[in-house]
């Protein structure tokens, strides 16, 4: 499968049928965001696998976009390891970083055949004391991975792309 034809395949996978993800592919993805770029290549983000039925129960409680997957990757960025751009205090790079290996991970997964769904609605709050995470530790999204449930496909959203004309200007 072609770069191309990964990205159009994508979409949020919202029902998922809890076969577990193959130690395999889920290697090739985590390697995918290793790879990522990260500024100042300071790598800062963490990436947790959640499949303990512990920490799955822990997260079904802390969002509703689980959706039944077995396997859900959990992003955080060390504060104390990120980049800042002096120019902009108080937007560390961690936010970027952690979404470009989401993004390298989430399109790994697809030419795999792995579904995914890029999920923010929790309380970050929540979440780090939930899970016991240290203080220097930031919560960006959770990623629900598997194989998509018996007739679910892409929501009516996921076919709602504007126009280059309206996104893209050349100067
Ligand atoms: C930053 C971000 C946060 C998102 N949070 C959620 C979420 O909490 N739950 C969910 O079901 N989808 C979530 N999504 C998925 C988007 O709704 C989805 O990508 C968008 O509607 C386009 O649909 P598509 O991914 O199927 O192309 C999120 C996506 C992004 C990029």
């Amino acid at each position: 499968m072609g770069f191309a034809e990964i990205v159009s395949r994508r979409f949020s996978t919202r029902g998922f049928d809890g076969r577990p993800v193959e130690a395999e592919s889920l290697g090739k993805i985590l390697e995918a965001g290793r790879l990522a770029p990260t500024a100042k290549n300071l790598q800062p983000q963490h990436v947790f696998v959640l499949q303990s039925a512990e920490a799955l129960a822990k997260v079904n409680t802390l969002t509703r976009s689980i959706y039944g997957a077995s396997t859900v990757l959990l992003i955080c960025f060390d504060r104390d390891e990120c980049w800042t751009n002096p120019a902009k205090p108080g937007f560390p790079a961690g936010y970027v970083d952690c979404s470009i290996v989401m993004t390298h991970m989430m399109l790994q997964a697809e030419e795999l055949g792995v579904a995914s769904c890029w999920v923010g609605s929790f309380l970050p709050d929540e979440l780090s004391k939930e899970f016991e995470l240290p203080d220097n530790l930031v919560p960006v999204a959770l990623m629900p991975l598997g194989y998509a449930a018996s007739g679910v496909g892409p929501s009516e959203r996921h076919f709602s792309r504007k126009p280059l004309c309206e996104t893209v200007k050349y100067l």
